[in-house]
């Protein structure tokens, strides 16, 4: 008797071998025809019963839910469907569901709305959707470390919990052991963080970047993936309160060799889910072609699911200054229209996600990497260029999405990054030790970071960051 996932099933010509399989049934008709599903695939296996040798309570139990095991024989399949199929010899109720009780949640065979399947984010991976999207998620998460392994990275893990607040990329949630009705004070009455469980002001961390710089100082070429937190009260479809971040940082490496290594690495996993993901990817495909339907014509992508996966993974990004993007986004219809939220007037405005798309969407039609932005709208640790006034940042722009990776050469003179912390009031005792890595043997070196969420919505074609994690943590929102 083979023990089975059902995606394996699928794939088997061993018909007349005994096979036994788990999973919760997704729909039972005619007292006869079983849609199993274990998660293994969007696919179900049909499951046929003989009735007339099965309990009435038996048949009772087979509900939409329910979690059974099935012993039986594979055939092929007499239905257009499907190739396979399992005879059932004998059937196990493993774990009921009341059909009742499932008639109120989004278990009950009907369309539910994405809003309504987030209120049951628990009972929402037995959908199809989120089971392909949560399938091509973890083969992407794969893809990111089969990128790095093959290239000779080191996969790093930095911390969660950090003393440092020099990132500046957004607010912090602060992390304490204090009692916060009683918390701890010193003479003058303020909070006395020395006597915190650290000894002093921690937070939960918004990028793993500074800790991976020192890192690549001695492993050559170290990546990070794991989890990053942002307090920032921005309620978009883009954004999360926690979310995953891929930071690569290399030794020895310039803006040029970072978009590089950007574009090669997103080719890569994109090709990868084309490879791996066959199933669940038609599956999105076809949803996101029904939704465009909902849309007015003039909002529809020009571009299948597919077609604009393989568009990235077949086509250079475009390489754009910054300084070349606002010339033409000054020029464009909708500035000159005043279409704009923020109009752009001059050199050195901060670029807004109307911007970004519309150099994506409508002006260059592919994905984009802006460089050499204005010092002062970007970090403190990015490499001032000769001009004094730009930094060897770079963004890429995705279609749909908007950012969907930061990242820069480093300021690596000691002289010039701490002249740039005075001047932006971040204190040197509090970074004492990423200092320490300009002050020996300091080099050259890049890096960036990608948001992991807002990949898997590019590559599912799903809208909402909200439906491509889990669990979301959003504002007002910690529920599961
Ligand atoms: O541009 P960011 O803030 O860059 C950094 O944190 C650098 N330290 C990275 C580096 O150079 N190592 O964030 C990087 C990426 C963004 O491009 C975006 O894709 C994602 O992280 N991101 C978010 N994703 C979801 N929700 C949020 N609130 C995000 N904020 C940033
Ligand atoms: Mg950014």
């Amino acid at each position: 008797m083979i023990k089975a996932k059902i995606a394996e099933l699928l794939e088997s010509d061993k018909f007349l071998q005994e096979v036994t399989v788990n999973g919760w049934v997704r729909s039972f008709r005619s007292n006869r025809f079983i849609a199993l599903n274990d998660g293994s695939t969007i696919n179900n296996i049909q499951c046929v019963i003989d009735f007339e040798n099965t309990s009435e309570d038996i048949l009772k139990r087979i509900t939409v839910g329910a979690a059974i095991n099935i012993k039986g024989t594979l055939k092929e399949s007499l239905g257009s469907q499907q190739k396979v199929e399992v005879e059932v010899t004998s059937l196990e109720i493993l774990g009921d569901a009341n059909p009742e009780e499932v008639k109120l949640t989004i278990l009950s065979p009907k369309r539910h709305t994405l809003e309504k399947l987030r209120e049951q984010a628990h009972l929402r991976i037995r959908t199809n959707t989120f089971g392909a999207v949560m399938r091509v998620r973890s083969k992407l998460s794969f893809a990111v470390h089969s990128y790095f392994q093959q290239n000779n990275f080191h996969y790093v893990n930095t911390p969660i919990i950090t003393g440092s607040d020099a990132e500046g990329a957004g607010e912090m949630f602060k992390v304490t052991g204090m009692d916060l009705n009683n918390p701890e004070r010193d003479e003058q009455g303020n909070i006395d963080y020395k006597k915190d469980f650290f000894g002093k002001e921690t937070n939960l961390t918004v990028s793993g970047q500074l800790e991976a710089e020192t890192y690549a100082m001695g492993l050559g070429q170290v990546y990070t993936f794991g989890p990053t937190f942002r307090a920032e009260n921005s309620n978009t479809s883009r954004h999360l309160a926690e979310f995953w971040m891929i930071e690569p940082e290399v030794a020895f490496c310039d803006l040029d060799g970072n978009m590089d290594l950007a574009e090669d690495f997103i080719k890569h996993v994109v090709s990868y889910v084309l490879e791996h993901c066959k199933d669940d990817l038609d599956f999105l495909e076809n949803r996101l072609k029904e939704d465009e339907k909902t849309k007015p014509e003039a909002e529809r992508s020009e571009l299948s699911l597919l077609d604009k996966l393989k568009f990235v993974t077949e086509n250079n990004f475009k390489r754009v200054s910054y300084t070349e993007a606002i010339d033409i986004l000054k020029n464009s219809k909708p500035n000159k229209k005043k279409k704009f939220q923020y109009p752009i007037e001059e050199w050195g405005a901060d670029l807004q996600s109307e911007h970004e798309r519309f150099l994506v969407e409508k002006h260059f039609k592919c994905p984009v990497i802006l460089f050499d932005y204005p010092a002062n709208i970007k970090a403190f640790y990015m490499r001032l260029n000769e001009d004094g006034k730009t930094v060897r940042a770079m963004d890429i722009l995705f279609p749909g999405i908007g950012e969907i990776v930061g990242g820069s050469q480093r300021e690596e003179r000691l002289d010039v990054l701490k002249e740039k912390m005075k001047a932006l009031d971040i204190d040197e005792k509090e970074l004492w030790w990423y200092l320490d890595t300009r002050r020996f043997g300091t080099c050259v070196h890049s890096g960036f970071g990608l948001g992991f969420e807002r990949l898997v919505l590019f590559v599912t074609g799903m809208t909402n960051i909200r439906d491509v994690i889990a669990f979301p943590r959003t504002p007002q929102n910690a529920e599961f």
